[in-house]
């Protein structure tokens, strides 16, 4: 007989690759995701704000989530916040105590760079709280306390699905001791919807990509927290289609990568309508006035950025605390239709692995 599927594809549920599907998956697993901190049954014997101060160690994408955490946390908890990649942390002599949080997040939660980081920190004496998706994992294990993101398992290498369920317990975190904190969570609990709303895009998502699938560097920029953005939008572009691309703070720009744009460079700036906002336009009047291309992913109703990008990929307007939720899934699709339209192996990039256990 012909069997038109095999189990794989079946997984896949008619999806051509699992990032593909993972991606289109994120309306429902930050909502799982969110459940359980809008109940709160994640409860934490201690509060944020008694520690001196926060430290969150991670690798890859986790460590994209983690900067995105730190603008809420210092937002929201004032208590100073640092982000640190883990492979770093190690070698750093970085003083840690007693009186510190250690947050490590890791999707896997056997990435040994973490791990080790955790441990260190643990020895002198820090509370390390864990953030995984994978329960009964050696960092799950090995922290005093753990919370886990609802986000099932992930199987493309390029990490996407994780990343957002990731904000969502970071800012549940953030906002977690305001007296107005359900009114936070509220907002939270919409986001979904309108992670649906951008997926729906994904068809001219795909069109702008295609225009830039045979260029060999890009740029992207963001500022404040689509600063993070940009850096996870500019890993997903090296991970899965090998074009060289850099994400950089916008307001860096001038201190540098300025010098690298021209007609033959590509510029992505994440610029939804926030404090920055206005910053960030004046960075796109520059990369125009040296005749670079300007791809914007800001608010769809936005004009003023409609006159100045050659091409705009609108997102639903949401609170400015909220828009790394929406702002990541087109850059994450924008690489994904590259990679494929190169025929790459978009769920097993060379090189790469999904889980790093070395050193
Ligand atoms: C590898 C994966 C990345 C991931 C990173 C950290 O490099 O390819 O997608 O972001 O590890 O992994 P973790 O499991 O610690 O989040």
């Amino acid at each position: 007989i012909n069997v038109p599927w095999d189990i794989i594809s079946a997984e896949r549920g008619g999806f051509k690759h699992f990032m593909l599907k993972e991606i289109f998956e994120q309306p429902r697993t930050v909502g799982d995701t969110i459940k359980g901190y809008v109940s709160r049954d994640y409860l934490l014997p201690f509060n944020l704000r008694d520690f001196r101060r926060i430290l969150i160690l991670a690798c890859g994408t986790s460590y994209h989530a983690g900067l995105v955490g730190s603008y809420w946390m210092n937002k929201y908890l004032q208590t100073p916040v640092e982000v640190m990649y883990a492979s770093e942390f190690r070698y750093a002599d970085v003083p840690v105590g007693e009186r510190d949080l250690v947050i490590a997040i890791s999707q896997s939660g056997e990435t040994a760079d973490t791990r080790y980081s955790a441990l260190s920190a643990k020895e002198k004496g820090a509370t390390v709280l864990s953030l995984v998706n994978v329960m009964g994992s050696a960092l799950d294990r090995e922290s005093d306390y753990t919370l886990y993101t609802h986000a099932g398992p992930e199987i493309g290498v390029a990490a996407t699905k994780t990343f957002t369920s990731q904000l969502a317990v970071l800012y549940s975190l953030a906002v977690s001791h305001l007296p107005d904190r359900d009114r936070f969570m509220e907002k939270l609990s919409s986001v979904p919807h309108m992670m649906e709303e951008v997926l729906g895009e994904a068809e001219q998502i795909k069109k702008v990509a295609l225009k830039y699938a045979n260029r060999k560097n890009m740029l992207y920029l963001g500022r404040y927290l689509s600063y993070p953005v940009a850096l996870e939008g500019a890993l997903k572009l090296k991970e899965i289609s090998y074009i060289h691309a850099e994400g950089y703070p916008a307001g860096e720009m001038k201190h540098g990568p300025i010098a690298l744009i021209d007609e033959n460079m590509p510029v992505l700036v994440v610029v939804p309508r926030d404090r920055v906002y206005e910053k960030v336009l004046s960075n796109i009047e520059e990369v125009l006035t040296r005749r670079g291309s300007v791809i914007s992913v800001g608010f769809r109703d936005d004009e003023t950025l409609t006159k100045v990008s050659k091409d705009l990929i609108g997102v639903p307007e949401v609170d400015e605390d909220l828009t790394p939720f929406l702002t990541v899934i087109p850059l994450q699709l924008f690489a994904y239709y590259i990679a494929d339209h190169l025929g790459l192996d978009v769920d097993q990039p060379r090189n790469l692995a999904k889980t790093v256990t070395v050193e």
